[in-house]
C-alpha cells in the first residue's frame, strides 16, 4: 500500500509517499481503505516535537512524547474511507461500510496510509450524503470541540459562550455546535474572518484589533473555548462570570500560567481530545442532520503532504485542510 513512513520524527522529512505493508487488524479493529484524510496543527507539532519554553518550564506540546522510541512512524489520526475487513469481535461494521473517525488519539494513529487498522470504537458510519472529504475533516477538530462543549463542560441553552479562532479547524465546528446547543455565541477573531464567523452562526463577532477588553462592558460569559490562545488571563478576567470555565487548547499550561489565571480568579484548564465512540457517533448525527458542516479550506493530493503541512502551518486556513487519497471518489 501507499503510506508516508518516517524512521523517526524529523521536521525536515519530505513526507514522501512510499510502499509499506498493509497492516494486520486486531479482533476489535477494522481495516479501512482511506479515501480522504485530514491534518491538524498537532500533526505538525508532533513531527517537529514542538516544545514550549515558558516561565522557566518546558512543555512538549504535541503527541511526540507518545512516539519516543517508536520506529517506523506513520503520522496522522483523521480518516474517512471504506471498511475492507473486520476483526473477529467487530459487529458494528461490515466490509463495504463507509466510515470516518479519529484513530487512536492520543497514540500512534498511523493514518497517513492507503489502509488503516482502526479500532471500530473510534469510527462512526459516514452519513451517505456527506462526502469523504467533509467526513475526514469532522474528526479530531470536531471531537475536540464536541468534548469541550458537552463533556468537559455542558453548554446549556442561553449560555453566553466565547470562542476564539472561530474559523479554524476546531473553532468552525465549535461555533456551529454551540449554536446547535442553544448558546449565544460570541466569536473573537481577526477582521478578515468576520464574515465567515457570522456565516457559521456567531451572534456577535469581536475583532481582536478593535475590541478593547479593558474598557468594554463585561461580556458576562458562561464559558470560553480558547482555541487560539492569543489573549492572556487579564483579557478574560472582566468578562467571565465567577467560576465560569475557560478551556485553553493550544498546549499544556505552565504552572506560572495557571497561577496567572488563578490570580485573576479564573477557572482555566488545558483540555485534550481523546478518541471516543459516542462523540464520533454524535458528530455523525450532527453531520447527517445538517447541524454542522465541514468548511473545506483546501484539498491536497496525498503526494503533496509537504505542501499541505505548509498551508496548515500558516494558521490562516478557514476550516479544514483535506488530503485526497489516490483513486478515491
Ligand atoms: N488540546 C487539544 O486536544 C487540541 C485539539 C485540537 C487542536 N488543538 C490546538 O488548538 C489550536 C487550534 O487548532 P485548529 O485545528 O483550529 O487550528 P487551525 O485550523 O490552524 O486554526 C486556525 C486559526 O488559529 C488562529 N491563529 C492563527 N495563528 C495564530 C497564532 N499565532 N496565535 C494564535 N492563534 C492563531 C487563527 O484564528 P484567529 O485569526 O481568529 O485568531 C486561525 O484562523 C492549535 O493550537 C491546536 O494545536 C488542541
Amino acid at each position: 500500500m501507499k503510506a508516508i513512513v518516517l524512521e523517526k520524527l524529523d521536521p525536515a522529512a519530505p513526507l514522501a509517499v512510499t510502499e509499506a505493508a498493509v497492516p494486520d487488524i486486531a479482533a476489535d479493529e477494522v481495516l479501512v481503505k482511506t479515501h480522504a484524510l485530514a491534518i491538524n496543527p498537532v500533526d505538525i507539532k508532533t513531527l517537529e516535537d514542538y516544545t514550549i519554553v515558558r516561565d522557566g518550564e518546558t512543555i512538549r506540546g504535541s503527541a511526540a512524547s507518545l512516539l519516543d522510541g517508536v520506529s517506523p512512524i506513520i503520522l496522522g489520526w483523521d480518516i474517512a474511507g471504506v471498511v475492507t475487513a473486520v476483526g473477529t469481535d467487530v459487529t458494528k461494521f461490515k466490509a463495504g461500510d463507509a466510515v470516518f473517525g479519529m484513530v487512536r488519539f492520543p497514540g500512534h494513529g498511523k493514518a497517513y496510509a492507503e489502509y488503516v487498522a482502526a479500532p471500530a470504537a473510534h469510527l462512526a458510519a459516514k452519513p451517505a450524503h456527506i462526502s469523504f472529504d467533509a467526513a475526514a475533516g469532522a474528526t479530531l477538530a470536531a471531537v475536540t470541540a464536541w468534548q469541550c462543549l458537552t463533556r468537559h463542560y455542558s453548554v446549556k441553552a442561553g449560555d453566553r459562550v466565547l470562542i476564539t479562532a472561530p474559523t479554524g479547524g476546531v473553532g468552525h465546528y465549535a461555533v456551529q455546535m454551540a449554536k446547535h446547543l442553544g448558546a449565544y455565541v460570541i466569536a473573537l477573531t481577526s477582521g478578515g474572518n468576520t464574515a465567515l464567523a457570522t456565516e457559521l452562526g456567531a451572534n456577535e463577532v469581536l475583532d481582536y484589533a478593535t475590541f478593547d477588553a479593558a474598557t468594554a462592558a463585561p461580556l458576562q460569559l458562561d464559558f470560553v473555548l480558547d482555541a487560539g490562545g492569543r489573549n492572556d488571563a487579564t483579557w478574560f478576567a472582566r468578562h467571565l462570570k465567577p467560576g465560569a470555565p475557560l478551556f485553553y487548547l493550544p498546549s499544556g499550561l505552565t504552572k506560572v500560567q495557571q497561577q496567572r489565571y488563578a490570580a485573576q480568579g479564573l477557572n482555566a484548564a488545558f483540555k485534550m481530545v481523546t478518541s471516543e465512540e459516542s462523540a464520533i457517533e454524535d458528530i455523525a448525527r450532527l453531520l447527517h442532520d445538517g447541524s454542522i458542516v465541514t468548511k473545506i479550506a483546501g484539498v491536497y493530493p496525498f503526494t503533496e503532504m509537504k505542501a499541505a503541512f505548509a498551508a496548515q502551518h500558516k494558521g490562516t486556513a478557514q476550516g479544514k485542510i483535506i488530503i485526497r487519497m489516490p483513486a478515491s471518489a
